[in-house]
């Protein structure tokens, strides 16, 4: 089995890729990344199962690249888990500054629909066959001040793989909600203006109770539920199922 991770170097996607390297049951992991340093910080003594791909998601040519590079994977099953993502902007509407728009809609829209329409392709024309995960947000169905694009985002990523399953029954797709969990993403979230985002207050006291999961937590579910297994009965698995 082949494993993508994208957002490897995030605190969910790191976790994933350091729990995979782990796992007899993955031959060789993917991971997609855009800093270098933070890329070999964390992974400094990763075997060569682990094959570095360098992308900037936001720079949709490069990650066509990649893509067409995996017509040439010769494999039984491939996986992808799908964490990449833009937080940004975390502003009230009316005050986003037009590149940062384009920023989150290219990464959270453009990439993964870039990322899943090849991956699909890449199951039709040589038979592999194939599980996307994507790391859902309790965001996509409940609309937060200042966080109007992350929520759109996230629903959208919802309803096209919901579209992709109903074409592609064969396909594992799965959207994993994996509660508030303590990685950089949440850092950002008690730094903002509670002024802007109506939510920083009830985020800074689920960190202050330790109410936070930790991102190996989730990868070891992620691991064990998604990759090692398939124990999916739901579109939307993990924090609440649907
Ligand atoms: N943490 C939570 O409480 C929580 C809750 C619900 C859902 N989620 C979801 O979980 C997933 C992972 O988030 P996380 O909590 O692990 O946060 P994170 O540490 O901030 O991870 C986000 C990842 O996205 C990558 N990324 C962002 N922009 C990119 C770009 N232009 N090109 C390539 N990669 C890019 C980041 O790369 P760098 O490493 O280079 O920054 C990072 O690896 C996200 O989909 C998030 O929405 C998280």
């Amino acid at each position: 089995m082949i494993l993508i991770v994208t957002g490897a170097t995030g605190g969910i996607g790191s976790c994933v890729v350091k729990k995979a390297m782990q796992s007899p049951a993955v031959e060789k992991i993917y991971g997609m990344y855009r800093k270098e340093e933070k890329f070999n910080h964390l992974f400094a003594h990763a075997e060569n199962k682990l094959v570095r791909v360098r992308y900037n998601a936001a720079q949709s040519n490069e990650n066509l690249q990649f893509l067409h590079a995996l017509r040439e994977i010769n494999c039984e099953t491939v996986v992808c888990v799908h964490t990449a993502f833009c937080l940004e902007p975390l502003l009230r509407v009316g005050t986003y500054l037009p590149e940062d728009i384009k920023k989150n809609v290219s990464v959270n829209v453009v990439n993964m629909v870039l990322l899943v329409n090849e991956l699909i392709r890449l199951h039709h024309t040589k038979g592999i066959r194939l599980r996307i995960i994507n790391i859902d947000s309790g965001a996509a169905d409940r609309p937060l001040e200042g966080w109007g694009l992350y929520c759109a985002s996230k629903a959208y990523a919802n309803m096209f793989l919901k579209t992709v399953r109903l074409e592609n029954p064969q396909v594992g797709i799965v959207s994993y909600e994996p509660g508030v969990v303590d990685t950089p993403m949440q850092e950002k979230i008690r730094q903002t203006d509670s002024a802007v985002c109506g939510q920083t207050e009830l985020f800074r006291a689920y960190f202050e109770k330790g109410m936070l999961r930790s991102p190996e937590t989730v990868a070891a579910d992620i691991l064990a539920r998604f990759v090692e297994n398939w124990d999916v009965r739901h579109f939307k698995e993990g924090y609440r199922t649907e």
